[in-house]
């Protein structure tokens, strides 16, 4: 069985103080146990080691990004280096937001997930179609490419979580149904089975991300090949609790 996951991706907002409500709300809330659900929240990189610092133990703090390889002269870049060094576990990589802003390719992604695993962080890698690709039929063909991408570079699969989200889906309202999201996630699984292997296609969690809130989250649990969220808005909110127990 594949352990639900619940990731809070908390992209680019939030001061100190809210910071520190956010984690006084998570901390104090009850939720299923570590062996059934693992929870991490992902805070901009300013805030990590704050966020770390007070988190409970059974939550774990991602980063949002890291550098495509060894820390060096790239101002501005935060490398997988720094964060082992800070004792952080997990990165995402290959949020939409920095495919379709920063221009991030498929290649370029795949690259930063080889790296980070390489340093022995764990991996939420991101994809998804845009709603143009949705509407002219190539979905499965776009997000096959972009797992393609990874699995060309990734031998070893069990330090990763592929977090599914469809651009449209995004800090939008317009949640994929369970339905087309199971068929993805479905679709996913298949292409993994047969261009990387059984075993890891049974086991890698596949996690859905777009508009998930507390009321939603329920529906979308259920679906056999759903195994959690990757959540925005709503990581930011008490709900996103709400979000955590849908895992039972
Ligand atoms: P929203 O939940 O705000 O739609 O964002 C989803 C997301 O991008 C998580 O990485």
């Amino acid at each position: 069985a594949r352990k639900f996951f619940v990731g809070g991706n908390w992209k680019c907002n939030g001061t100190n103080e809210e910071v520190k409500k956010i984690v006084s709300f998570l901390n104090e809330a009850e939720v299923p146990s570590e062996d059934v659900v693992e929870v991490v929240v992902s805070p901009p990189f300013v805030f990590l080691p704050l966020v770390k610092s007070l988190l409970r133990p059974d939550f774990h703090a991602a980063a949002q990004n890291c550098w495509v390889k060894k820390g060096g002269a790239f101002t501005g870049e935060i490398s997988a280096e720094m964060l082992v060094n800070l004792g952080i576990q997990w990165v995402i990589l290959g949020h939409s937001e920095r495919r379709q802003l920063l221009n991030e390719s498929n290649d370029f992604v795949g690259d930063k997930v080889a790296y980070a695993l390489s340093l022995g962080l764990k991996v939420i890698a991101c994809i998804g179609e845009t709603l143009e690709q949705r509407e002219s039929g190539s979905t499965i063909e776009v997000v096959a490419a972009q797992t393609k991408a990874i699995a060309d570079k990734v031998s070893n699969w069990d330090n990763v979580v592929l977090a599914y989200e469809p651009v449209w889906a995004i800090g939008t309202g317009k949640v994929a149904t369970p339905a087309q999201a199971q068929d993805v996630h479905y679709e996913l699984r298949k292409w993994i089975e047969s261009n990387v292997d059984a075993e890891v296609a049974s086991k890698t969690r596949i996690i859905y991300g777009g508009s998930v809130n507390g009321a939603n989250c329920k529906e979308l649990a259920a679906q056999p090949d759903i195994d959690g969220f990757l959540v925005g808005g709503a990581s930011l909110k008490p709900e996103f609790v709400d979000i955590i127990k849908s895992a039972t």
